[in-house]
Parts: structure tokens; sequence; C-alpha cells
């Protein structure tokens, strides 16, 4: 049931300026025709190995990725035993040395089969790379696992598949979103902070084949997966957190969090009456980056600079006084940038002097601080 899904993958893929070729199973076309994944994918659809006497061998041949999405029992089998009688088992058999990533989608007693777990066993055994499936309500309306994953994690372990891993062997800590500071159990200080620049910056780090952890203050955003995430609220909590990682062996440390400078000198356990509130003494939070900066080992620390203009020197500065190795700043006040918005615009500044970039994706932002991490810390 799930290969009308196939098509909304045709279209992000092709929308991530991949180029998609599509092969299909005689039963899938029971489901959806060949027409509509052509339209998705603007390329000629395969579904018969006799249509093209070479199709089996050319296509894998030129592909840099082969996703079997939704993958059924059927097909999977066919694929841990080698089994080539139509297109799609054809083609996977001929995609030797290639990156494979399959989505599976059955009821939960095919799944859960010894024989379904054996195949699957076999095929990651084999380097296949497996997405999902997820928990949930199934075609048949039993709830149970057995869902194919969301497209858009298929796209991520597309993504993740292609890339480089050149920070494998990092141990990679990443902070992002707010921190709270609480007045009284009803009200804190905050932030605007989404914690959308953390999560990419974690996410790119992942699929460049660091290890991550991701310390997240409290934001919406779940946690990505192959990610170890800690959630904390306060500024402490951060701080005891990140050393906690340092400590641990963290090679490389990215602040993207926006943490509390001050909090409330005293936290009430009750809620304060209004009239009390019309001053509030507030503390200096301590600052992460320096203690992390200052303590016996340290690892590659980069920051970011939160301004309102382009108050470069005041970035300049921070990374001196703070005894960072890179700053990225920000404008946070500009069009399309900071706090709770998908770009960024930004600009590196380190020991290599500075390198500002344009308008892009928060993605495309931490892939671009890791090309420069790379360069700088060689
Ligand atoms: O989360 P988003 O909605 O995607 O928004 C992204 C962002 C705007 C929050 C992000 O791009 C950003 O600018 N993060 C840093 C915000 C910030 O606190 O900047 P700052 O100039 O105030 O702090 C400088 C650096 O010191 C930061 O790396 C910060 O994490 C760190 N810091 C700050 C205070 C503190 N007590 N300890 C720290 O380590």
């Amino acid at each position: 049931m799930a290969a009308y899904k196939a098509v909304d993958l045709a279209r992000r893929l092709r929308d991530a300026e991949a180029s998609v070729t599509i092969m299909m199973t005689e039963a899938s076309q029971r489901f959806i025709t060949p027409l509509s994944l052509e339209t998705a994918s603007q390329n000629r659809v395969y579904s018969s190995l006799f249509d093209d006497p070479l199709a089996h061998i050319r296509l894998p041949a030129e592909a840099d990725l082969v996703i079997i999405a939704p993958a059924t029992a059927n097909s999977l089998a066919k694929f841990a035993h080698g089994i080539a009688d139509d297109l799609v088992s054809t083609c996977v058999l001929a995609a030797t040395g290639k990156k494979i990533i399959i989505a599976p989608a059955m009821n939960w007693r095919m799944y859960e089969s010894p024989a379904c777990r054996r195949n699957l066993e076999i095929l990651r055994s084999d380097g296949m790379i497996q997405v999902g499936p997820e928990s949930g309500s199934l075609a048949c309306g039993e709830e149970g696992i057995g869902r194919m994953s969301e497209v858009s994690e298929i796209i991520e372990a597309a993504v993740a598949a292609l890339c480089p891993k050149d920070l494998a062997g990092e141990t990679v800590v990443v902070t992002a979103g707010p921190t709270r500071e609480y007045i009284d159990p009803v009200r804190f200080i905050s932030n605007r902070s989404s914690g959308k620049m953390g999560f990419a910056l974690a996410r790119a780090a992942r699929n460049r084949g660091a290890s991550v952890t991701l310390i997240a203050g409290p934001t919406a955003l779940a946690a990505p997966s192959g990610i170890t995430c800690i959630r904390t609220e306060t500024a402490k909590e951060m701080l005891q957190a990140v050393k906690g990682q340092v400590n641990a062996g963290a090679t490389i440390l990215v602040m993207a969090a926006a943490v509390a400078d001050f909090s409330p000198a005293n936290r009430s356990n009750t809620k304060i009456e209004k009239k009390d509130l019309a001053t509030l003494a507030l503390d200096r939070t301590d600052d992460i980056i320096t203690a992390v900066a200052s303590a016996g080992r340290k690892p590659f620390i980069v920051g970011f600079a939160a301004e309102t203009g382009m108050n470069l020197d005041r970035a300049a500065r921070k990374m001196k006084d703070k005894g960072m190795d890179m700053v990225v700043f920000n404008d946070v006040s500009a069009e399309g940038c900071g706090f709770d918005v998908d770009t960024n615009r930004v600009i590196f500044l380190d020991r290599a002097g500075k390198k500002e970039l344009e308008l892009m994706s928060k993605y495309d932002v931490a892939d671009a601080l890791f090309n420069r991490l790379l360069q700088i810390k060689a």
C-alpha cells in the first residue's frame, strides 16, 4: 500500500536536484501507475526485464544510490538470497558496490516473522542501509510495526548515504536551542531560539560520519535519528551536560545554543505576586565556552555570535576572549537570518581569516562550517 509514497519520494529527490530513475515490480503496478511515477521522476520508468535488455545492468551501474521504497517482504527475501527473477531484484543483484537503502513496509506479523528478520539481518550485514519501518496504524487496520518510514526520513538517509565520511572518528557535541531561567514555577526568561541551527549542525556531522551528541534546550524539534540527544532547560544544566561530554572525550564542540547570559538571583518556589515583579535581581550565568576552553583537555571550539547589525569586531572579540577556535557571526536582525527560520547568512572568523557565505539553508551552513573546520583543523 505504501507504493503511493514513491511519488512524493521521487518528487522530493528531484527537488534536491537528484536525477531519479524508477524501476517497478509487477505487484507495485496494482497500487500505482508507471505514468504517475514517470511524471514525478520526469524520467522513463522501467517495469520489465525485457523492456530494455541491458537496463538491469546499466541502471545500477549508472546509479550513485539505489533506494527500495517500499521494500516488501517478498523483495527483501529475493535480495537476501540473490534471486533475480524480475527487473528490481535483478538490478539490486547487479548493484554490487553501490549504496542500497531499503525501507520495509508490511504487516507487523510478517515483519516480526523469523524469516523476514533473518533476511533483514543478512541484508544489513551485506551493507544495505535499513530505514524504518515505523510503528503505527497499518494498511490492514491493525496497529504495530511495519509502516514505511516517512519520506523525509528516507531522504535524510539518502543524503547521509551520499555524504563523504570526512568526520569519521570525530566525537562532535552540538548545543542547540534556548535555555530557560526560571523566576518562579510559572515564569522564566528565555529567547527565540528554535534549535534549527543546532539540529542542522548535528545532522550534518552525523551524515559525515561523526559520533554526535546533541544537547538541546526546550525546542519543538524531534531528536534526529542516529544522534544521542540530551535535553536540558537551564544554562546550568547545559553547562553540566557540555562538561560531561567534553570530559568523555569530545573532539569538537559547536555552541549554537542561545544560552542565557543572566538568570534570576532568587528563583521562587511559589508564584510571585505581580506587585513584587517590578524589579528582578539577575546574576550572570557561567559562560560555557569559557569554562570548556579553560579546562584541561580542550576540544576544537566553534561558537556563534548573535549580533544585530554588522558587529564583526564584537564577534572577533568574543572568539578571542572566550578561547574559541572559530566563531560563526550571524546578524539575527537580518531578513531570513538567525532565530526560528530555515535559512541563515553567516560569516566564519577563525585563525585562517574570514569567510562570508550567502543566505542558504541552515543545513548548508552546517555543511560549510564543517568544511571550513576541517580545513583549519588539519
Ligand atoms: O536556534 P535557531 O532558531 O535556529 O537560531 C539560531 C541562533 C540564532 C540561536 C544561532 O545561529 C546563534 O546565533 N546562536 C548563538 C546565540 C548566542 O547566544 O550568541 P551570543 O553572542 O550571545 O553568545 C556567543 C557564544 O557564547 C554562543 O556560541 C553561545 O552558545 C555561547 N555562550 C553564551 C552564553 C553562555 N552563558 N555560555 C556560552 O557558551
